[in-house]
């Protein structure tokens, strides 16, 4: 949520700045600028809109500008004010000589604007950003001893809230003054120049070495190399990390859009998630992240899950999969409620944080409450070094790749495996026997082919979409195991299609959302084989006689349910625990052409962002 970048080196900066805000874009796109440095000149362009937009505005600028080596840029996901120019990042002091740019939240910044008005301080925006350059420009004029470095320590002292922040001064030309509280920050290291960025998407086609700063540091960055260091002033020792991902994992690879490109990844995000930790034939899971947490957390008198959004639905599965194989109690948590509900878990409870980008404030919050209280944390995370990935005391990368798609696709699929592989390590030795695992494992090992043919029906599913296109409302219905999933189609489309929608039990539909169905309500049934199949059927037959118009998923050769409607999508058949990893990806390609066939930008929907570090 807000995407941060900075240059420090001997290129010309602009284009480095430029290039990193469009790998940034999905962390929000109300507005764009940066702030470049040359000497004793700082030039600011910024602009309501996209990157794109602001990019044809820099052809005004002048030529020292373009060729100034040090600047920062933003794209913003507007909290305070609304997206516009003058909302836009970065903000200047009024001497124009320090030029800031924020990601976060200054939840003070009501008290911090009323105390630097009434000290003559004018305030350009609406945002609570800007009070943080003026604090800077108060503290730093206030006393000649201080330098950049000690006037931005000194102003965060004053702040609550959550920032990541990049400061730049024409009074101290070259450094760049970074820190982070509650919002990503990273470093990459190249040969005498570095980059800063919310997260490694921008940083990655320049090196692969990164550091990434932890809540509370700050850090100054020259063309020497970066001191990190406490807000108390105490110099921290900060390991180096090698990136593992390539730049051709963040382009569209010929797709039109990124969230194509990652449902057609789902089944090689399948065997990634999978490799090097099932061995199918002898029957044998290792996860290495939790090997050494593995009987405390069998031992676990009830576990939690806490996540948001689409992360929260995998959180659901895992319930249903924790507890019919391992027989462990789970209570799944919207992370935001968590937090703020004095939850009971204590020191005999596991509690699991799922988060594709590792960053979401509300479960990182989760998180510290979790600890707080004693439990064991453990993480499911996608973004290797991702800061709830660093604060859970194990854990498991789920190895999607970089997931550019604000609507998250196949982050969720990678995340369920990952949830099947654990409920099978919980169980192993407990509840279920070792051959009962490798039949299971078997299966699992089937989905990656099952989910390569779901993905030919791409062009059956655009014609389905292309007859519901202008519908206002839908309602997905699917039982037990597919119920989450009928959430997740749901979310997909109302976040890429703005089409109202919502999932349900299918047998609650009878205690309401029956009342919705006519002729202009598409019903999209989940309909794969399980115990519930026959009280599906007669669900599907309740919203015909309705004049519902039904879409239904269906196990291959299931004359039954062709029987009742012709919009039927026919998915390889699986087990009851692993039918979401294919049910999911026909509702994900159906939203996605539901949205393209009414003009969305799917990978930059309206009013979302991916990483969402604000509350
Ligand atoms: C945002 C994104 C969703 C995502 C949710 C949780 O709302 O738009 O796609 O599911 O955040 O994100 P996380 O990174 O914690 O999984």
């Amino acid at each position: 949520m807000c995407g941060i970048v900075g240059y420090i080196g001997w290129r010309e900066a602009l284009p480095i700045l430029l290039q990193g805000l469009k790998r940034l874009e999905y962390r929000g796109y109300d507005s764009a600028g940066l702030a470049l440095l040359n000497g004793s000149i700082i030039s600011v362009i910024k602009q309501k809109g996209s990157v794109s937009g602001l990019e044809a505005a820099t052809v005004t600028l002048p030529e020292e500008m373009r060729n100034a080596t040090i600047g920062i840029g933003h794209t913003r996901w507007a909290t305070h004010g609304e997206p516009s120019d003058q909302n836009a990042h970065p903000f200047l002091n009024a001497s124009r000589d320090i030029a800031l740019i924020h990601n976060g939240i200054v939840e003070n910044f009501s008290s911090l604007k009323q105390e630097l008005i009434s000290q003559g301080y004018i305030f350009l925006s609406e945002t609570d950003s800007e009070v943080l350059v003026h604090l800077i420009d108060r503290i730093w004029k206030s006393d000649s001893r201080l330098d950049l470095e000690s006037a931005t320590r000194n102003a965060l002292r004053h702040v609550d809230g959550a920032y990541g922040i990049c400061v730049i001064s024409s009074r101290e030309p070259d450094k760049i003054i970074i820190a982070r509280k509650g919002s990503p920050l990273v470093i990459g290291i190249g040969t005498g120049e570095y980059f800063i960025a919310s997260d490694a998407a921008p940083i990655v086609e320049h090196t692969n070495k990164v550091v990434y700063l932890s809540d509370g540091e700050l850090a100054v960055v020259t063309r020497d190399g970066y001191t990190v260091k406490s807000i108390e002033n105490i110099e921290q020792a900060k390991i180096v990390t090698e990136l593992d991902y390539s730049l051709d994992k963040i382009e569209k690879g010929g797709f039109e859009h990124f969230m194509l490109k990652e449902i057609f990844e789902q089944p090689e995000v399948m065997k990634n998630v999978m490799r090097g930790r099932v061995n199918p034939e002898k029957g044998l899971i290792h996860l290495g992240g939790i090997s050494e947490y593995l009987d405390r957390l069998k031992q676990a008198k009830h576990i939690v899950i806490c996540a948001c959004g689409t992360s929260w639905h995998a959180a659901l599965i895992g319930k249903y999969l924790i507890e019919e194989f391992a027989r462990i109690k789970v209570e799944v948590d919207y992370a935001s409620e968590f937090r703020y509900r004095n939850p009971i878990v204590g020191v005999d409870d596991v509690v699991i944080l799922i988060s594709q980008s590792g960053e979401t404030a509300d479960t990182l919050a989760a998180l510290h409450v979790a600890k707080e209280k004693g439990a064991l944390v453990m993480g499911i995370c996608n973004v290797v070094g991702s800061t709830i990935a660093r604060e859970t005391l194990c854990g498991m990368y789920t190895h999607a790749g970089p997931e550019i798609g604000v609507a998250s696709t196949k982050a969720f699929t990678a995340q369920v495996v990952m949830l099947y592989m654990l409920a099978l390590s919980l169980s192993k030795g407990r509840t279920i026997s070792h051959d009962e695992i490798a039949l299971h494992l078997r299966e699992l090992s089937c989905l990656p082919e099952k989910a390569s043919r779901i993905l030919e029906l791409d062009g059956q599913i655009k014609g389905i979409a292309e007859r519901f296109r202008d519908a206002n409302n839908a309602l997905y219905l699917g039982r037990g195991y597919n119920f989450p999933v009928a959430l997740e189609g749901a979310l997909k489309l109302k976040e890429i299609s703005y089409i109202h929608a919502e999932g349900y039990p299918a047998a609650e539909m009878k205690h309401g959302p029956i009342a919705l169905i006519d002729k202009d309500m598409p019903v999209i049934f989940i309909a794969t084989h399980d115990s519930t199949y026959a009280k599906i059927l007669s669900n599907i037959e309740e919203v015909r006689s309705r004049k519902g118009r039904v879409i239904a998923i269906a196990n291959v050769g299931d004359g039954e349910v062709s029987r009742l409607t012709e919009d039927v999508i026919f998915i390889p058949s699986s087990s009851a625990p692993l039918s979401p990893l294919l049910t999911v990806i026909p509702l994900q390609l159906l939203a996605y052409h539901s949205a393209t066939l009414r003009g969305c930008n799917v990978d930059r929907p309206r009013n979302l962002a991916k990483s969402v570090t604000v509350e």
